[in-house]
């Protein structure tokens, strides 16, 4: 075969890769409002950055009439290429060849990218859209996903790894995407559950629908198994692409730093009357956050999850940085079971990656009762307070408002190496709030007291005299737990001192296989 026939056959079957499972079915896909696997990856990554690997691997499966039913690719699409010329490891699946769905040779693509991201140290990025296991192919699917799973959590705290749900990801599919490091799914065009509305009705006789059962809704606001919820594919893709600029390329590496015109000693007067003069009227925290960052710029994350707790990314001066704060807006900002998980596994994520952890604190405390205490609030509580504890990036804390009882200990205190504590003038830090500690303290004497009017009044005198003494930041200050009592309006030049004084700060651990993190 002379050159320029051997030329014409690359040419023809790269053409053939590139059609996928054929045009009726790319059509199909688009038909549904959905973007090809290979569309995907063009959108994501650096214009002609994209090097694809294995295009000409097909299956090897002869069961149920698949010989000779070969589509090159098998299924997903695998390589690397660059966002923001910072490289990156990716895979799409292709619902147009046998729905996406996984085989022994398309599982062994994604190890390879997955190894080969581990050995240079570059994230990786999975785009799902799958019907699951190919079921032709039996066992040999299902050790695959297990061979993905098991390098997903080699890969645990070494990359980044983000996943992107832009289709169906049912089964036991659902658990790579579950051990990796941040979720985004599209509304409307995007499920994820471990058996379908089928299998429901059968064992539990529920009627559901796909949308019902793990729709971007539900993951996004109940279960808070994805931490996005895109309106289209489009806005999926630009998500990933800004998270990444948060993050370095492995936990070798910082942060990358951005250039940053937005003064360090930008004053917000607002600040100074942000917090309400009566302690239980809320505000919100996110006008906080808001004004103290880099050009105001902060990428929430689980928006609908757990809203008691605000987490996600932000800059100062340029500088990455995870900032975790109480809402008082929402439940007044308690700690509650989902708060305290969504913001431990946030602290873990940013200690792996060596990103500083900002935490704004206005909270009230646990949430009291029966519902969290029978879901084990104290094991859930404990995994904030472990995340924090271990966490040896730096740490630098303001206290806004209440940091009352265990919730004061959890929230980045001085006593689990929080580097940099701050507190507002209106911080008051105590045991618990001055009405409860009142009740209890004074307990007896108050149920002495028959007149309404004069038990009103002692209430007061009494509330008042312990406001006075320990609902402020100086008792904490005078011991030493809080560094310094700052103006409000000062914070973001506050914050980006300290940060930079931590620039180069190292604290270990003692040496031990892993923690037993209480899960
Ligand atoms: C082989 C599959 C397939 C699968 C879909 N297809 N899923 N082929 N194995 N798992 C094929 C279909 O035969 C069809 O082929 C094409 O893909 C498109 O599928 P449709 O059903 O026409 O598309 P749609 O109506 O959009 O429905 C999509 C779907 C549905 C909801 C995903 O296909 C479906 O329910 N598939 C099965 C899902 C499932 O139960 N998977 C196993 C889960 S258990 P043609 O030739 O007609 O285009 C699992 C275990 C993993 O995954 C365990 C890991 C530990």
């Amino acid at each position: 075969m002379a050159i320029e026939e051997k030329l014409l056959e690359l040419k023809q079957m790269r053409d053939k890769a590139r059609l996928g499972g054929g045009e009726k079915r790319i059509e199909s896909q688009h038909r549904k409002g959905k973007f090809t696997a290979r569309e995907r990856i063009e959108m994501l990554l650096d214009e002609g950055s994209f090097e694809e690997f294995d295009m000409f691997v097909s299956h090897r499966c002869i069961d149920f009439g698949l010989k000779g039913q070969d589509y090159l690719s098998d299924g997903v699409v695998t390589g690397y290429g660059t966002i923001d010329g910072r490289l990156v490891y990716v895979f799409s699946q292709d619902f147009t060849v046998f729905g996406g769905s996984l085989s022994e040779m398309y599982a062994m693509k994604i190890c390879k990218i997955m190894d080969k991201a581990m050995k240079v140290g570059a994230p990786l990025i999975g785009i799902n859209d799958s019907g699951g296991a190919r079921i032709q192919e039996g066992v040999k699917s299902l050790g695959g996903y297990a061979e993905i799973f098991q390098r997903n959590i080699l890969a645990s705290g070494v990359i980044p790894q983000i996943s992107a749900i832009f289709g169906p990801c049912a089964g036991g599919a659902v658990y790579s995407p579950a051990l990796t490091d941040f979720t985004i799914m599209t509304e409307g065009t995007s499920y994820m559950f471990v058996t379908g509305p089928k299998v429901v009705k059968t064992v539990t006789g529920e009627t559901v629908t796909e949308e019902e059962l793990g729709g971007a809704e539900v993951h996004g606001s109940k279960s808070g198994v994805t931490h996005f919820v895109a309106d289209d594919e489009q806005e999926g893709i630009l998500l990933i692409r800004k998270l990444l600029s948060y993050m370095p390329q492995n936990n070798l590496e910082d942060p990358p730093l951005s250039p940053c015109d937005d003064p360090i000693d930008r004053i917000e007067d607002s600040l100074n009357s942000i917090v309400p003069d009566t302690a239980n009227k809320p505000y919100d925290i996110k006008d906080v956050i808001h004004l103290i960052v880099d050009y105001n710029e902060f990428v929430e994350i689980q928006r609908h999850y757990a809203p008691n707790i605000i987490i996600g990314f932000a800059r100062f001066n340029g500088m990455p940085v995870g900032i975790v704060a109480n809402q008082p807006n929402y439940l007044a900002g308690v700690l509650d079971i989902n708060a305290s998980r969504k913001a431990a596994r946030f602290v873990r994520f940013c200690d792996a990656f060596n990103i500083p952890i900002v935490t704004l604190v206005d909270v009230p405390g646990f949430l009291p009762g029966t519902a969290q205490e029978y879901g084990g609030i104290i094991i859930h509580g404990a995994k904030l307070l472990f995340a924090y504890g271990e966490a040896t990036v730096p740490k630098v804390t303001v206290i806004l408002r209440k940091a009352y009882g265990g919730a004061y200990d959890v929230m980045s205190s001085k006593h689990l190496r929080g580097d940099i504590n701050y507190a507002w003038p209106t911080a008051e830090i105590a045991v618990m709030g001055p009405k409860g500690a009142i009740e209890i303290l004074h307990n007896k004497e108050l149920q002495d007291i028959t007149d309404e009017q004069q038990r009103v009044e002692f209430l007061k005198q009494k509330e008042d005299e312990y406001r006075n003494k320990f609902a402020s930041p100086y008792v904490a200050a005078k011991y030493g737990y809080i560094d310094d009592v700052i103006e409000p309006r000062n914070t973001r030049f506050r914050i980006i001192r300290a940060l930079q004084s931590l620039a180069t700060k190292k604290d270990i651990n003692p040496p031990k296989k892993h923690s037993n993190l209480p899960l």
